[in-house]
């Protein structure tokens, strides 16, 4: 197995990616929608948080367990669901979901896999979240909801904030479809990494593991963005959650929560948790960051609900400032790609590990030794978000 112990940080995991994810998947991961302003304040603007540094406090053993929907976790992370996350790596999403399940986090398949529901079912330890697009075809999403039960999904997490599709240039630009089409500009890029396609021609899992064979008329995707532009349900309101819940009957999770209106929305039509999020930037460009709307939701519905938040999160320091700030939980997306990309199974893995340790260290130099003890008063300046 790949030596990963030079490889110390998120930064140093997405170097590697670049270079060995075929460059339409890399940029599909790393790409924000329009200018990119929001996807890159959601990084920048955690640093704007400034800790408390306390020192001669006894840190000797210190607690980064807690819990998300009542179960507990061994810090407060999940992995973020993905689209594509099986073209970052062959088989992408049941390595991570492993990684995940072994270290003791929850994962979430997105509807926009590679792997399917089944696959993650057969080879891991279930339960894992599934989260929910909803498109037009509501018998297809009836199926899909049966299908999340079957394969013994504990949560759904159901997407609010992609209606319509974000433009990304690059995805544009780089004719993004899965597999990729034999063009020569992408058949020269795929000759430069020979890791990635040796491992891709193992797998048969190269499409839309949800979708295809199972939505009605639906084969083989093309373009992913027409795709998505016929079929995500532009008109999907408040209302249909209520024909969602039905059919499902459990938990759910909200994401896509940015404004305190929209989460009291959430709890009156009973969100077992929400996330804050503003889709890692890759939706509406000029929104303001993840972390600095978090203060706000958690004063609205804080002790109504679980506030979980993703975006930006890239280093332990994030986590303690999303969890200082009020959140319960944060969601890693871009930071667990990266590590996929760069070394499957062991990377995820690796990246948890690095979280964790630098979450734990942080903690202790900010004289806390029980993250259910952070508070805002671990920071300088908590206020800095207000509006
Ligand atoms: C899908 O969720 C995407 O952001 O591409």
């Amino acid at each position: 197995m790949e030596d990963l112990s030079k490889v110390t940080c998120t930064a140093d995991f997405q170097k590697l990616a670049r270079r060995r994810v075929p460059r339409m998947f890399y940029d599909y991961a790393d790409s924000g929608s329009w200018t990119e302003s929001t996807y890159r304040s959601n990084e920048s603007d955690f640093q704007r948080l400034l800790f408390r540094q306390r020192v001669a406090v006894n840190i000797e053993s210190r607690n980064l367990q807690t819990t998300m929907l009542g179960e507990p976790v061994r810090m407060p992370v999940a992995i973020a669901p993905t689209g594509l996350t099986g073209m970052q790596h062959a088989d992408g999403e049941i390595l991570a979901a492993r990684a995940a399940h072994n270290f003791g986090v929850p994962f979430t398949l997105s509807t926009m896999s590679v792997c399917s529901l089944e696959d993650i079912a057969e080879h891991t330890k279930a339960p894992f979240w599934f989260q929910l697009y909803v498109m037009r075809d509501r018998e297809y999403i009836a199926a899909l909801i049966e299908r999340a039960r079957a394969a013994n999904c504990s949560a759904l997490v159901i997407t609010l904030d992609l209606q319509v599709l974000g433009q990304r240039h690059k995805d544009i630009k780089n004719g993004l479809s899965t597999p990729p089409k034999p063009t020569l500009m992408n058949l020269l890029n795929l000759a430069t990494k020979p890791r990635w396609c040796n491992a891709m021609r193992k797998t048969s899992r190269r499409s839309f593991g949800n979708i295809v064979g199972h939505a009605k008329g639906v084969s083989d995707l093309t373009s992913l963005s027409t795709w998505t532009a016929e079929q995500f349900d532009p008109s999907l309101s408040w209302d249909d959650l209520e024909w969602i819940k039905e059919r499902w009957g459990g938990k759910i999770i909200l994401k896509g929560i940015m404004e305190a209106d929209d989460a009291r929305r959430a709890v009156d039509v009973g969100a077992d948790a929400i996330i804050v999020s503003n889709h890692g930037g890759r939706q509406l460009d000029g929104a303001p960051s993840s972390i600095s709307a978090v203060p706000h939701i958690v004063d609205a519905v804080g002790n109504q609900t679980e506030v979980w938040m993703d975006g930006g999160v890239r280093s332990g320091q994030d986590i303690l400032r999303a969890v200082a700030l009020g959140a319960q939980s944060t969601f890693i997306g871009r930071t667990f790609l990266y590590a996929l990309g760069a070394a499957g199974e062991a990377g995820v893995t690796r990246a948890l590990q690095l979280l964790e340790n630098e979450l734990s260290i942080s903690m202790g130099f900010c004289g806390r030794s029980d993250i259910n003890n952070v508070d805002r008063s671990v920071l300088i300046n908590p206020g800095i978000f207000d509006r």
